[in-house]
């Protein structure tokens, strides 16, 4: 039996700016993705209700994973049993890490002897297969774990924050949220232009205040940026209810995470104030989780 792991992630900058280039700082965080893998007789997967058969439709990352495998070796059946700590379908790369982990664990039972590299870029295949369009910044950020600078895919030294995520609870797509911007960007290129420039300045801005530790500045920073990632219309009432109770909380800074539209924000906070901003969430309407970054990417545990 092996068990392997892998982080969620968070945008600490630039979402959205990054999808033309400019700069952004995405970083693991401690809530993970369990895998475990033993010996079966048919590839199946372990539900409430006992082990099933793997189901393209029901299981689609595993899937393509276990197809992935089907040209690397001889794939003998197995049980797979998946937990997580990551909310699904929320900005927090809860897909990635799933498909990450089971890559791990796969190769880790078969002896495949990939390396981070290889599980880096398989996993973003097999997350393009499903979904269609797929950023790699998740399946990079999960594999490696740490801070990371992209679309550079610089790992920036290891700084611990603590931060609440909010969740709104709201799923929203990522394609149609960047699909919006792309036409706001086409109507509007020069403004929309300046500001995805500002949003890579912040997030350039925002390393060197990280690397010094001044997280006061960094909230500072994390606010500026959640404006911005306003006027191009990626908040939502429920985002904002969320961002302006934590700030009023006592957190350094807030703004969404991920594409928007629904899904997560993040508070930076200081130790002090950490459960009073998850409870201000609480009772802004959304679910809220206190957590660290990581540098700890995947894993066999
Ligand atoms: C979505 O999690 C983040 C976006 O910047 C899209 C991407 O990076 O591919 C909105």
């Amino acid at each position: 039996m092996i068990t392997s792991s892998a982080p969620g992630k968070i945008f600490l900058f630039g979402e959205h700016a990054v999808v033309y280039g400019k700069t952004a700082i995405a970083c693991a965080i401690d809530l993970r993705a369990h895998v475990t893998v033993e010996e079966a007789p048919t590839i199946q997967m372990k539900g409430p209700g006992g082990s099933i058969d793997l189901n393209p439709r029901k299981h689609p990352y595993i899937y393509y994973v276990v197809e992935k495998f089907k040209g690397l070796t001889d794939v003998t059946g197995v049980n797979i049993d998946i937990h997580s700590d990551i909310p699904v379908g929320s900005g927090l790369g809860s897909s990635a890490a799933v498909t990450i982990a089971t890559i791990k664990a796969l190769d880790a039972y078969y002896e495949t002897n990939l390396t981070l590299e290889d599980i880096a870029v398989m996993g973003h295949q097999v997350e393009t297969e499903v979904q269609g369009r797929a950023s790699p910044t998740d399946t990079f950020v999960s594999t490696f774990g740490g801070m990371v600078q992209i679309p550079d895919r610089k790992k920036l030294g290891f700084y611990d924050m603590l931060i609440v995520i909010g969740n709104t609870g709201k799923f929203s797509s990522t394609r149609k949220i960047v699909s919006n911007v792309a036409a706001l960007r086409e109507r509007h290129p020069a403004t929309i232009g300046q500001i995805m420039d500002t949003i890579s300045t912040i997030s350039e801005t925002g390393i060197d205040f990280i690397q010094e530790g001044d997280f006061h500045t960094v909230g500072e920073l994390m606010n500026i940026n959640q404006g911005l990632l306003d006027s191009i219309g990626v908040g939502s009432k429920e985002l904002s209810e969320l961002v302006y109770a934590s700030r009023k909380a006592g957190a350094l800074g807030s703004k969404i995470t991920g594409a928007g539209g629904g899904g997560c924000m993040i508070a930076l906070c200081e130790h002090k104030n950490l459960s009073r901003v998850a409870h201000a969430i609480k009772r802004a309407g959304g679910d809220s989780f206190i957590c660290r970054t990581s540098n700890a990417g995947v894993r066999i545990e």
